[in-house]
């Protein structure tokens, strides 16, 4: 341990780049990929706390339903640092590094429902998703190993992301939670519309 804490913004300086890559863009790419790799490294650690947290009706469904997607999404920020180290950047994977330089809050709720963390989970996964199709189309041209790499992870959060939003759809495919901005706010709206008020 050191009183030094490495920049997580910037994903360290790129030494070399990939061959037929421009050396700049392989540490431009880095950099994005690094605020990836922190929204993944959080959202595992935050579907953990839910699996830790959920109770009520529906407990068992959600608490099972919840590993595999922490599996999967831990491979994914896996696949993201070992791309950043492929281009030449060092990963920056601890912890006071990430919350450092995330642009988000920690996960709000501690012990709630089942329907209450899948309100605020839609909004979770609704973030880290948007901002995985902005890289997207941000290394279309530059680097399209890495937009392939985003494409594949983004067909499998969005498939988690529908988990979480068939306990929040009525039968008119209508959401509980549309229209929230926060977490709070989405827990609240599942909650007054699910079993577990
Ligand atoms: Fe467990």
């Amino acid at each position: 341990m050191s009183t030094e804490t490495p920049t997580a913004k910037t994903g360290g300086t790129g030494h070399y780049a990939v061959p037929g890559m421009a050396e700049g863009d392989g540490a431009k790419v880095a950099g994005m990929l690094q605020d990836r790799l922190n929204a993944l490294t959080d959202l595992h650690l935050t579907l953990k706390h839910v699996h830790w947290n959920v109770v009520g009706p529906n407990f068992i469904a959600v608490h099972q339903m919840l590993d595999p997607q922490v599996d999967a999404v831990r491979e994914m920020a896996d696949e993201v640092a070992e791309r950043i180290a492929t281009l030449g950047s060092s990963p920056v994977g601890v912890p006071g590094a990430l919350v450092a330089s995330r642009s988000w809050n920690d996960y709000h709720l501690g012990r709630a429902g089942a329907i209450e963390h899948m309100g605020a989970l839609d909004l979770v996964f609704a973030g880290v998703i948007a901002d995985h199709r902005k890289v997207i189309e941000a290394t279309e041209e530059i680097d399209p190993v890495t937009e392939d790499l985003l494409v594949d992870q983004s067909g499998q959060l969005e498939k988690f992301h529908w988990f979480v939003r068939a306990h929040l759809e009525n039968s008119a495919g209508e959401l509980s939670t549309a229209g929230a901005t926060s977490e709070k706010q989405a827990a609240r709206q599942a909650g007054a519309d699910g079993e577990t008020v």
